[in-house]
């Protein structure tokens, strides 16, 4: 595995790779690897002739009051992880690197990104949009994964794919989930004991919606109670908000109609932002 820091190298060795025809996987992370993120990286090893993956704690994708200074991290577990993994490439930039002083230039998707998650974090996906496009620019790959837990920024990532041309495919490969259901995220480490213990109701919630739903339940007020009452039994859990809505527009539904709905939602526990959805398909 070979480890670049500079981006200028790795736009170089991207460049040979794309002229002698080498398919690429890219991986963007930000590190605290876990099983999620292996998965990716699994897939992109399986399909691709090369796999690049990043670990970047993107500075511009974080709220003021947010967790850049805490963010887990373990650069050198997570090399030795991906190591055993065999993958080819392992992109370590410096933040001075990626945005160097009078740093000017951000890259937005709109409306999208206005839904969801961008409602309480109003500057997070234009983050996600300039920094994805900045290491796009740098990897050049054929194909870049992203995990369905995040399933609004795989959306605001394909439209900005689509939108500046970029010739590169989107692969969302299936949440990861511990044994008791909890999708596995780098903020799972914050948890407490009994924070940990309250947080699967998250899964169980969309469990108990998506059973609702499969039983003939097309309310979406009453399906957001059956979310909203299974979660608030944990007096440690906060509400960010809970989305029943179309699955490409993000744009929210009062009734189910449509082939496919998307149920998200987002806590807080504690300090502790977690999200988690399902996309359930609807019975004719
Ligand atoms: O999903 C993440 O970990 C980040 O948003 C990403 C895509 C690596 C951009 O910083």
């Amino acid at each position: 595995m070979e480890i670049i820091r500079d981006p200028k190298a790795m736009q170089e060795i991207a460049i040979d790779l794309f002229k002698r025809s080498r398919s690429v996987g890219f991986v963007p992370t930000m590190g605290a690897l876990h099983d999620g993120h292996v998965s990716l990286v699994k897939a992109s090893l399986h399909d691709n002739d090369e796999t690049i993956v990043s670990i970047f704690v993107n500075p511009t994708q974080f709220g003021p009051d947010e967790d850049l200074d805490d963010y887990p991290g373990s650069i050198d577990e997570d090399t030795k992880r991906l190591k055993s993994l065999h993958l080819d490439y392992l992109f370590l930039p410096k933040k001075e690197d990626i945005y160097p002083q009078n740093y000017l230039t951000y890259v937005e998707v709109q409306g999208l990104t206005n839904r969801l998650c961008g409602l309480s974090r109003p500057t997070h996906f234009k983050g996600v949009t300039t920094v994805c496009s900045i290491l796009f620019h740098l990897t050049l790959p054929t194909v870049a994964y992203f995990g369905q837990k995040d399933y609004q920024q795989t959306l605001v990532i394909e439209k900005l794919l689509k939108d500046l041309h970029f010739p590169i495919t989107i692969k969302v490969m299936p949440i990861v989930r511990d044994k008791d259901g909890l999708a596995l995220s780098s903020r799972n480490q914050y948890l407490s004991g009994n924070e940990r213990i309250s947080a699967l109701r998250i899964n169980q919630s969309l469990e108990k919606a998506e059973h609702l739903i499969h039983e003939g339940e097309r309310n979406v007020y009453i399906l957001k109670k059956a979310i909203t009452e299974h979660l608030s039994k944990s007096k440690d859990i906060h509400i960010d908000y809970i989305s029943i809505c179309h699955p490409k527009t993000l744009i929210d539904l009062t009734q189910l109609t449509i082939g496919k709905v998307l149920i998200a939602l987002s806590v807080y526990l504690g300090g502790t932002r977690l999200i988690d959805n399902r996309i359930v398909k609807l019975a004719n």
